[in-house]
């Protein structure tokens, strides 16, 4: 992920921030909600999503934490996405849970950051500990896009081997797995969740130019890839980049723009009482 976080803001496209929206309210329909609202938004970036999407469908909150492992977003969250009701905090829970935050959320919130974490098992296993019995998890994001299969195949270019190996370590286990559905299933049975919705829906994404689409790659990649490219080579990495997605549900069209067909996930899971 780029720490930039004002270019992540713009490459993202709207209509990607209005499924968020559509979404959000579907599932805050669906949920339960208690008089005084302690909710955690995992994975949250540069705060934009935080304040403007998810806080606007949190009835009754009391607080709501953003945590991110990266400064950078973290530190323009605070200044950029503030709200009295909000705290940004710079946390990797996959390493160290605040003990006074077990069993204190109500609900938790990840919106297209589940498939940044690898060990989505332990994962789970630390919202269990974190949300109260009968809270929610919701995430949202993507499940299967052309990103992962792109760089499997990247990586067996004689150019681009020695910079891009174990990709499948950047990705969480449902990314572009065979049954989504059963796999994310087992898990959430196996760290003491119900499933209470799964669905996933196709969706095409467009970009206006190939230099559109090229930023918003650089601005999802994990920067643990991408960094190891020297400058020099990254526009010959592109190029190749940009050859290989068009096997992978890229279509590059006659009028300059650029579609990608990709599948959402949206999982609902409920902490077993
Ligand atoms: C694709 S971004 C999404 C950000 C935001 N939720 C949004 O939709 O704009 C994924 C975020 O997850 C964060 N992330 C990755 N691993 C994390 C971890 N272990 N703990 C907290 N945040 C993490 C990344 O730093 C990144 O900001």
């Amino acid at each position: 992920m780029n720490p930039l976080a004002t270019q992540f803001l713009s490459r993202r496209p709207q209509t990607n921030l209005d499924w968020i929206n559509s979404k959000l309210a579907f599932h805050k329909a669906r949920m339960t909600w208690s008089n005084e609202e302690n909710i955690l938004d995992f994975g949250c970036g540069p705060g934009n999503i935080t304040r403007d999407i998810l806080l606007p469908h949190c009835i009754n909150l009391k607080k709501l934490i953003g945590v991110d492992i990266q400064p950078a977003f973290v530190e323009y969250a605070n200044k950029a996405f503030n709200h009295e009701n909000i705290e940004y905090r710079e946390i990797n829970l996959m390493e160290r849970i605040p003990t006074e935050w077990e069993g204190t959320f109500h609900k938790i919130f990840s919106i297209f950051a589940l498939h940044c974490i690898r060990d989505t098992s332990q994962l789970l296993k630390v919202f269990h500990r974190l949300l109260k019995p009968g809270g929610y998890f919701l995430a949202l994001g993507v499940c299967t896009e052309e990103v992962l299969s792109s760089f499997k195949e990247i990586s067996k270019l004689p150019q681009w081997m020695e910079y891009i190996q174990n990709v499948e370590d950047f990705f969480w286990v449902v990314y572009d797995c065979k049954n989504p559905c059963s796999t994310s299933k087992k898990l959430a049975d196996a760290s003491g969740f119900d499933t209470d919705f799964f669905a996933l829906t196709p969706s095409t994404q467009v970009f206006s130019s190939k230099s559109h689409y090229i930023q918003f790659c650089e601005s999802i990649m994990p920067e643990a890839i991408i960094k190891r490219i020297p400058s020099e080579k990254l526009e010959h990495f592109w190029e190749d980049w940009c050859e290989i997605v068009q096997k992978h549900r890229v279509t590059f069209r006659p009028d300059g723009t650029i579609s990608r067909e990709i599948i959402m996930l949206e999982m609902c899971l409920k902490s077993k009482n």
